[in-house]
């Protein structure tokens, strides 16, 4: 088991297939898009699914496939088949542009859950968001996602003054459909254009649904293990609703995440910028398992190091589209 200084144990691998993208989303990305190298530094399908074996044989029992986009990883379909043969819940996160070629695929390959990021329920606003087309087509995706029994989780990244005037619709929309909608405050990375002025804590938010729903019908739900989200749901609705908080509230403490850069990086904070190079050594054929169990011996507590209230103090040189949240 990969366990850290802290004590906590990590078998939770967030693979990111591809630093690219078919939306340009704003708080992921800078204007200009991120510079893409030569094919040849990034990880093959080969190399992913030798390197995600070796995190099973470590203790790995859950992975998430992430980018940029998944979806647009050319090799995706073999990742697939290659992975549903490992002992691991197996799931993914996607903008859902490109959701609906892979149900059956996923199906397939036992892939129950998927996450996928909308952040607005209104067409004009995700354009000037995602900087790209493809509002309905991510609708279609989700209802269909649900029709085919998979459980959804919605992501929606709030930002002030730009869509935090759909919460409240978000929430309602938990009432007939069987799907998590998450909230998550707006966390700074490379080129994001990040401010404080620009996030939306997680108690605003929970008051601003309060008066509207009424405080004593939101029922809490049990936190899950490991959980980044504290859950809520409104009276007989068919699904829930919470939130990420890492700006005002730390889930470190439970953390059991290790993530997988498409350039073959060990990184073992969302945060850090302490990566390790895997894809070197492993090509010249060396062993790799030292250096992921160092990665994690010496994961920083909290944040990466990172002190929020003190913006010197964040350095992250990834864009978001290159960690894959
Ligand atoms: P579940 O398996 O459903 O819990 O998925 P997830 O929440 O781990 O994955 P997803 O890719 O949907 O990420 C949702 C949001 O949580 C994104 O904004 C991520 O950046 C954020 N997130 C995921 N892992 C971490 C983490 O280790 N630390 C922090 N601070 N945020 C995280
Ligand atoms: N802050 C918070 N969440 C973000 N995501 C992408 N960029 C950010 C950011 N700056 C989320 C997206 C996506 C998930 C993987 O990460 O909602 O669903
Ligand atoms: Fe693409 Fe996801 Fe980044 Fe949006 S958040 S640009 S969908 S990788």
């Amino acid at each position: 088991m990969l366990k850290d200084n802290h004590g906590r144990e990590h078998s939770y691998l967030r693979i990111s297939l591809t630093e690219k993208c078919n939306l340009r989303c704003t708080y992921c990305m800078p204007e200009d898009g991120v510079d893409l190298r030569p094919s040849r530094e990034y990880m093959t399908v080969k190399e992913v699914l030798n390197l995600a074996r070796q995190f099973v044989e470590l203790g790995v029992n859950k992975i998430r496939l992430t980018g940029g986009e998944p979806l647009v990883f050319k090799g995706f379909s073999e990742v697939l088949i290659g992975l549903a043969e490992l002992p691991v819940e197996l799931s993914i996160t996607t903008n859902g542009i490109q959701l609906h070629k892979y149900f059956d695929e996923l199906q397939r390959a036992n892939v129950s859950k998927i996450n996928i990021s909308i952040d607005t329920l209104e067409e004009e606003k995700f354009n000037v968001l995602t900087r790209r087309k493809g509002f309905s087509k991510v609708w279609q995706s989700i209802r269909e996602a649900i029709k085919r029994g998979f459980h959804v989780k919605l992501n929606m990244v709030v930002m002030k003054g730009f869509n935090d005037n759909e919460v409240v619709d978000f929430v309602a929309l938990t009432n007939d459909l069987p799907i998590e909608v998450r909230f998550i405050e707006f966390m700074p990375f490379d080129g994001n254009q990040w401010n404080w002025d620009k996030v939306v804590p997680e108690a605003q938010l929970m008051n601003v649904i309060e008066q509207h729903f009424g405080q004593s019908s939101l029922q809490t739900l049990p936190l899950e293990k490991n959980y980044i989200a504290r859950t809520f749901s409104l009276p007989d609705a068919k699904g829930c609703f919470g939130f990420i908080s890492t700006m005002t509230h730390s889930f470190c403490g439970g953390c059991n995440r290790i993530r997988l850069t498409a350039d073959g990086h060990i990184k073992n904070c969302l945060f850090t910028d302490d990566e390790i190079d895997l894809l070197t050594p492993l090509r010249e054929g060396k062993s790799v398992v030292h250096l992921i169990e160092q990665s994690i011996k010496n994961k920083h507590p909290r944040n990466g190091g990172i002190d929020f209230e003190n913006p010197a103090s964040i350095h992250a040189h990834r864009s978001m589209i290159s960690i894959g949240g």
